[in-house]
């Protein structure tokens, strides 16, 4: 069985995190989306919230869970026994830090490939940063993340 995590901070999951997901679903058996646990981050939904955000996102994929974690991805990828793990690209501009982390965890455990999926160009200008950013200024959601977190979200705002 071929068993894949895609982790990250999802606060909150967007719909470029969700177009990731669904096509990794189709190319993997089994997909688990990790939801790290990084209060240094100082994210706006605790790890909780983001968890269920990404499981209402997420309930009609079949092959499709969500964990939260903390420590090493590496570590995460074992206990899930996965051997792959899922990066999604929007621009050059994350090329640098996700190769830079790509070979970080291979030195870790040499075990795992990370396998980046280039982002729908549709997609490609959407982060959870600006969503926070259009949320607190009661902007329109809509596009940006999936339609029913929109009101979870503007309610944080
Ligand atoms: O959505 P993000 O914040 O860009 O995701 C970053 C994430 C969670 C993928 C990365 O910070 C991570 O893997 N953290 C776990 C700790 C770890 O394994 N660090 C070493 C590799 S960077």
């Amino acid at each position: 069985m071929r068993i894949a995590v895609y982790p990250g901070s999802f606060d909150p999951i967007t719909n470029g995190h969700l177009d990731i997901i669904k096509r990794a679903s189709r190319l993997y058996d089994k997909v688990i989306v990790g939801v790290l646990n990084n209060a240094s981050k100082n994210p706006v939904f605790d790890a909780e919230e983001r968890r269920e955000m990404i499981n209402e996102t997420t309930r009609d994929i079949e092959n499709v869970s969500c964990d939260v974690f903390s420590g090493l991805l590496v570590d995460f990828a074992k206990q899930n026994f996965a051997t792959v793990i899922i990066k999604g690209l929007r621009t050059v501009a994350d090329f640098e830090y996700e190769f830079q982390m790509a070979l970080l965890n291979k030195a870790l455990n040499p075990e795992y490939e990370t396998v980046f999926m280039m982002t729908d160009s549709k997609f490609s200008y959407i982060s959870s940063s600006m969503v926070k950013e259009v949320a607190k200024y009661h902007g329109q959601l809509e596009g940006l993340v999936p339609a029913g977190i929109a009101d979870k979200i503007m309610k944080k705002f």
